[in-house]
């Protein structure tokens, strides 16, 4: 059974000036635990869709569903969103902001602070939970931001550009820590990027997007011995360099 199916997705979008066929029939599925990319040229819906299979918005027609059930109107289904800006409320200390969603859900059982420590060393930050998000480097937010993901447990993890606005080193770093934690807690996630080198570093999978209507162009699978070792080993293999020249090629050919 797949854990989460797209089913004939087509979405417009509706102005005054203009209307915008941003997604044409999008089928896919994704099973449980499984890491895949969506990449593409600028434009071609990834962040629709992304947002879509959040429950953010309705499409104009078809259905997502994770677990059999409608994602959209569903308040039962928790899911993790993690952007290319932190959104971290700088009014807040770390500690508050990493149990925000806790307390929303009404988790009373668990001692915040504890949760808030444990899930700070989880991703490598020092005890920082007294400070306020201008105290932390971008690094550091985009850590706490993952911290803040997981602390609510989502059954997946949708993640929009979340390195994005990283130095290349925190970026590096931060691609091994989100894939290692993704694996130890066996979490589905998808994961959207400009960067091709990441996406084949990080996934299982990549679908490649064309515009204008958004749709799916090809879906690579990305060798198994690439796979098994860290993004940042993978970066270094020889299996890398032969799938970017394929995907790079098509790539190309879209844009
Ligand atoms: N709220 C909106 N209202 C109207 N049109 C929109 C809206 N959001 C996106 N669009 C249009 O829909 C299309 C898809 O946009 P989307 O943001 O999903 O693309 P993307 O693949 O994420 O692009 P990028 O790689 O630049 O982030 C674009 O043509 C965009 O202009
Ligand atoms: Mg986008």
């Amino acid at each position: 059974m797949s854990f989460l199916s797209v089913g004939n997705v087509h979405h417009t979008y509706f102005s005054k000036e203009a209307t915008t066929q941003a997604l044409q029939d999008i089928n896919l599925t994704i099973n449980k635990g499984e890491f895949v990319s969506f990449i593409g040229p600028s434009g071609c819906g990834k962040t629709t869709l992304l947002s879509i299979i959040a429950g953010l918005f309705e499409p104009t027609s078809g259905s997502v569903k994770i677990e059999e059930q409608e994602v959209y109107g569903n308040t039962n289904l928790s899911i993790g969103y993690m952007l290319q800006q932190d959104y971290l409320f700088p009014w807040k200390t770390i500690e508050e902001n990493i149990t925000l969603g806790l307390k929303l859900l009404k988790n009373e059982k668990q001692s915040y602070a504890k949760v808030a420590s444990n899930l700070l060393s989880d991703v490598g930050l020092p005890p920082v939970e007294k400070k306020y998000p201008r105290e932390l480097s971008g690094g550091m937010r985009q850590r706490v931001a993952l911290a803040r993901t997981l602390a609510v447990d989502p059954k997946i993890l949708l993640l929009d550009e979340p390195f994005s606005a990283l130095d290349y080193q925190s970026k590096l770093k931060l691609e091994d820590l989100v894939w290692r934690k993704l694996k130890e807690y066996e979490k589905t996630a998808v994961l959207v990027t400009h960067d091709l080198g990441e996406a084949i570093a990080m996934s299982d999978r990549i679908f490649l997007f064309s515009a204008r209507p958004g749709r799916i162009h090809q879906i690579f699978d990305v060798p198994e011995e690439l796979r098994a070792i860290t993004p940042f080993e993978a970066r270094s293999h020889s299996s890398y360099s032969s799938l970017f020249q394929v995907i790079w090629k098509e790539l190309e050919s879209l844009e």
